[in-house]
């Protein structure tokens, strides 16, 4: 992508802020052009309640993380690198975490008119391939918890820019697109979806598992994943905010697996 074009949607807080039209989330909005980790930043505001929906972005991380100790890996200018700050949410991190999933599969969807669909925990799904990923982490201040919900979102990526592992599973709304992507219209649907999301979560956690269930690309298939280092097989069958994906097992009955100690593994 040219810098000339690149330069059309760099990250701006007032072009974001325009008629922005949420409450809650993005009240403030602070952009960095580098910086460690987002998530690393907004932390940093957790204990001020008055702080309660900052919004730190960042058109380049140098330590990006992901899930399970992998890094978030996204070039100057190429995504939406973001991390939302709430200090305080009654859902609790894990109905937050399906929640977050669920706004920002409707955010990608809407903008790129493309079946955005979600891969437990909370990995975004176009095509088949993943193209944003959600980390939800907590911090505790005082004795309260605050969260901290870092989101990448991969716009403007080309094959190559990934890392050659990545190649086969990774993609950006571009690819799939063959468009060029806004990353201000994204990042203002992705607050309003946030905010909407986390709304139905405090009020019908359940309306929040129906609709991630039903955006999900793993429900009533075959999954197989590791949990705690041992390789199990079955049918999804649901999930569970606290007790994470439901399957039915080859080997009989039923079980469920936290996301803190499950990745899903290759059939
Ligand atoms: C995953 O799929 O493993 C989660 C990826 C989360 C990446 C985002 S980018 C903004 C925020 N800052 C980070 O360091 N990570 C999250």
């Amino acid at each position: 992508m040219s810098e000339a074009i690149r330069a059309t949607d760099a990250l701006d807080s007032d072009k974001i802020s325009s008629h922005l039209g949420t409450r809650r989330i993005g009240k403030k909005v602070i952009i960095y052009k580098s910086t460690a980790s987002t998530n690393d930043i907004a932390a940093q505001y957790a204990k001020d309640k008055g702080n309660d929906g900052l919004v730190v972005l960042a058109e380049e991380q140098l330590k990006g993380r992901g899930r399970g100790g992998n890094r978030w890996f996204s070039s100057y200018g190429e995504g939406v690198i973001c991390s939302i700050l709430l200090t305080e949410c009654r859902a609790g991190a894990e109905l937050l975490s399906l929640a977050c999933a669920v706004a920002t599969a409707e955010a990608i969807g809407r903008l790129s008119k493309c079946e955005a669909r979600i891969k437990w925990p909370n990995d975004i799904i176009l095509n088949g391939k993943k193209t944003a990923g959600i980390l939800v982490e907590t911090k505790k201040v005082k004795s309260e918890a605050a969260y901290i919900i870092g989101i990448g979102i991969n716009c403007h990526q080309k094959k190559r820019s990934f890392p050659a592992e990545l190649r086969t599973i990774a993609t950006s709304i571009d690819i799939e697109t063959g468009t060029f992507t806004d990353r201000i219209s994204l990042t203002k649907r992705l607050f309003t979806s946030v905010e909407h999301w986390l709304d139905i979560a405090t009020k019908n956690g359940q309306k929040v598992i129906e609709q991630w269930q039903k955006l999900s690309t793993q429900l009533h298939h075959r999954v197989a994943l590791v949990y705690n280092k041992k390789r199990f097989m079955g049918n999804c069958i649901g999930v569970d905010p606290e007790k994470g994906l439901i399957l039915q097992l080859d080997t009989g009955g039923m079980r469920m697996f936290d996301a803190a100690h499950t990745t899903i593994a290759k059939e």
